[in-house]
This record gives structure tokens, C-alpha cells and sequence, in this order.
């Protein structure tokens, strides 16, 4: 069985795989990426599109932030919505920004990246098995060509998403789940259509939550709360905007501009977190650990965060100075992680169709007035929206 060496074995690269893997070349530690699909599947997934200041920050470090800061399209600050009504959240309340900057641009300027660099990614890697993660010298095996290949290493990072290997391969008595799903969907579409509004708003309507964002000036990413096991297949484009019409406030449906679909698909909103998010040296990273309902924006920077955390630990390990940092390492990113999932949580309830009983809608309605005379609501809502430090 040819056998590889290396320091740290990265399984899976998305976003989570790929900073992690730049950021730890930059401090000179060794690393593989092993990935089962091909570069093209993964370039091909539509995801999210928002980057905190934090991610910003990450992405620079990792040698990327270039591109999102000089071709993102900045959004100082958001609208609440419901019916006629409007809040808008200004992020310079906190001094801060966040960029829109589609994800697989930041993952082409990632892989492009570790190209440049000489990293090494296996992709097309299948059966990737993690190994004596416990022990000393833990190992990975995965197929590839026909062969079995074998990568012994120092650490493993499992960064290979909700659906991964790594998790699945934690005993269940070893790991505490936490776990919460709503009785709704997103169903989103891409189109190349001028966007109602240059700002992106979230809408509280009486029939379902409704978002108007962008990922340029002329491609508009809009979503519908829909019920949780809708099937795609029942919705067209043109279904969909007549529905999506149907629920915006008047001035933006004036301005909606329809088109066929670039790509249409449906989101389940649930919460997940898996701890602790080390087991010996085995390390969980983004998705692989924890998921949030996409309301909050806060998927893609919760992955990239746990990367950096785990690129600065892993630095700190080898550099002698912190015999420690690889204990702290779950606990410092979970204190991170569960801010974020509580905001995710808390937008989610403030801004959907949760039932249909009438006093929920109400302490909604009374949330969504109060925030609009709180400068406190308002700044706490940008501050947990742009990104607390990490
Ligand atoms: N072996 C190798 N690779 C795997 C395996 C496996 N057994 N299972 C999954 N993968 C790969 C997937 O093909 C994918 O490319 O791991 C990668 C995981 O990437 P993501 O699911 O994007 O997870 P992550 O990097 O944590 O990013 C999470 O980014 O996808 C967006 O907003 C989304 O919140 C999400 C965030």
C-alpha cells in the first residue's frame, strides 16, 4: 500500500479544508487535503455569500482577502421588513462592514491558492477512513485509481461537512449532540436579474418569511420560507416569482425584475452542535461540527473561524510555546460557535411563519417595533450580524 507522510491530513476541501490548509502552509506546517469529489463539483455548489469582518481578516491571513475586498460588493447594514414596515439594522453603529462575495469565488481563489503553492489535494479520494486517532501516530487510508493509499500524520482535521466521515467515526458515547429543526425550508433561486435593492432585506410576512439579497448589481439570490418537505420538483421559476411577488412590500415588488432560474433549491433550517470538537487528534472543523439555519449568514464564517482557531492552535503545538493549546482548542472555538448559533436561532424565530398561532406572530410584531425605536436592539443586532471577534 504506498504510504504518504505528512504533519496534519485535512479531509475535505471546502471552504473549512481550503483556509485551513493555506493557513497552515503559511506557518510551515506540512499538510493533505483529501476530497471525494472532483475540483468541478465543488466549484459547481451554490452556497452562501456574506463575509464577516472576522472572515475578511482569516481570508487575508490565509493570503485570499485581497479579491473579496477589492471586488465584494460592501453592505454597510440590512432592512427589517414586515408588511410596510421597516427597521434598517446600520452596521456602522459597531464600525464595522461585512462583504458579499459569492463562495465559490472565495473557494476558486482558494484552490487557486494552494495550487500557486504547491500544495498537495487528493481529490476524487474515496472511502477516506481516519485512523488510532487516539494514539501517537494516527493515519488516514482512502481509494484512489484502484489502490488503497495510506498518509500517516500527526493530526487529522475533519473538515468534510455535515454529511462527513470524521463525525461519523466518533462513538456515539463520546460526543454530545445538540440539535434543533424547524418546520421550514428556504427555497432559494440565482438569477441574473437586477436586484430589487441594492441592500438585502429580510421580511417578516404573514404567509412566510421572505429574503431579497444579492451577490452582484445583476445577480439577485432570493429565498421563500416554504414548508419543510416541499418538493422541489413543484416549484418552476415562474412559480416562484409570482409567489415571491406576491409577498414583498410594494416598493420592492416595483421593482422586481423575474428571469429564468440559474439555480433553484431548498434549504432545511435546523441547528446542530457536536462537542466537544476534538477527540484525541482528531479535530472537527466547520459543518463537520456544527450547522446553523442560513438566516444569520453565519455558515460559511463559523467555518472559516474554526479553521483559523485550528491553524493558530496547531501553530502554537508545533512552535513548543503552548504544550496546552491543543486541549483548548474545542472549548475556545464552542464559545465562539454557540454566540453564533444563538443568533442564528434568534433572527430565525424573529423573522418566520412558526405556527400559526396568532400571539406568536404578535410578540414577533412587538420584537420588530421595538427594535426599530432601540438604538441598543439595533447595535446589538450589527454586532452579532458583522461578526463578533474571534
Ligand atoms: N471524504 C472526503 N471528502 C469529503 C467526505 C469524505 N468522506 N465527505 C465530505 N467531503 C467533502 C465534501 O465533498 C466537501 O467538499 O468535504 C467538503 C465539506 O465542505 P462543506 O460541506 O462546504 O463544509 P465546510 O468546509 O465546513 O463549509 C461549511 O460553507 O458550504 C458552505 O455555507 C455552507 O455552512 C457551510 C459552510
Amino acid at each position: 500500500m504506498p504510504t504518504e507522510r505528512t504533519q496534519v491530513v485535512i479531509i475535505g476541501a471546502g471552504p473549512a479544508g481550503l483556509v485551513l490548509g493555506q493557513l497552515l502552509q503559511k506557518c510551515g506546517i506540512d499538510n493533505i487535503i483529501l476530497e471525494r469529489r472532483d475540483p468541478d463539483y465543488v466549484l459547481g455548489r451554490i452556497r452562501a455569500g456574506v463575509l464577516e469582518t472576522p472572515t475578511v481578516q482569516a481570508l487575508k491571513e490565509a493570503g485570499v482577502g485581497d479579491k473579496p475586498e477589492r471586488e465584494g460588493l460592501h453592505m454597510n447594514g440590512f432592512n427589517l421588513r414586515w408588511g410596510e414596515e421597516r427597521c434598517h439594522i446600520d452596521f456602522g453603529m459597531v464600525g464595522k462592514h461585512a462583504l458579499v462575495y459569492g463562495q465559490t469565488r472565495v473557494t476558486r481563489d482558494l484552490m487557486q491558492a494552494r495550487q500557486a503553492s504547491g500544495g498537495i489535494t487528493h481529490y476524487e479520494a474515496e472511502d477516506v477512513q481516519p485512523h488510532d486517532f487516539d494514539s501517537e501516530r494516527p493515519w488516514v487510508s482512502y481509494h484512489k485509481d484502484g489502490q488503497e493509499h495510506r498518509i500517516e500524520c500527526d493530526f487529522i482535521a475533519g473538515c468534510d461537512g455535515f454529511h462527513g466521515v470524521s463525525r461519523q467515526s466518533i462513538p456515539a458515547e463520546r460526543k454530545q449532540e445538540f440539535e434543533t429543526a424547524f418546520p421550514f425550508g428556504w427555497l432559494g433561486i440565482l438569477a441574473d436579474v437586477t436586484p430589487v435593492s441594492e441592500e438585502v432585506s429580510w421580511i417578516n410576512h404573514p404567509e412566510g418569511f421572505l429574503m431579497c439579497s444579492l451577490r452582484s448589481r445583476t445577480r439577485s439570490r432570493y429565498y421563500l420560507q416554504v414548508p419543510k418537505n416541499e418538493d422541489i420538483r413543484q416549484w418552476s421559476a415562474d412559480r416562484f416569482w409570482v409567489e415571491y411577488e406576491r409577498r414583498l412590500p410594494r416598493d420592492l415588488a416595483a421593482n422586481l425584475q423575474t428571469g429564468p432560474a440559474l439555480e433553484m433549491s431548498i434549504t432545511p433550517l435546523h441547528s446542530y452542535v457536536c462537542t466537544p470538537m476534538r477527540f484525541g487528534r482528531l479535530f472537527l472543523v466547520g459543518d463537520a461540527a456544527h450547522i446553523v439555519p442560513p438566516t444569520g449568514a453565519k455558515g460559511l464564517n463559523l467555518a472559516i473561524g474554526d479553521a483559523q482557531e485550528l491553524a493558530h492552535t496547531l501553530h502554537a503545538h508545533y512552535s513548543g510555546g503552548h504544550p496546552d493549546a491543543i486541549e483548548q482548542y474545542s472549548d475556545r472555538a464552542l464559545g465562539r460557535i454557540w454566540k453564533a448559533v444563538r443568533f442564528s436561532w434568534w433572527m430565525t424565530t424573529l423573522m418566520h411563519k412558526l405556527s400559526d398561532q396568532p400571539f406568536e406572530r404578535q410578540i414577533q410584531l412587538a420584537e420588530l417595533e421595538y427594535t426599530r425605536g432601540s438604538k441598543a436592539a439595533q447595535t446589538a443586532i450589527a454586532e452579532n450580524f458583522c461578526g463578533l471577534d474571534h
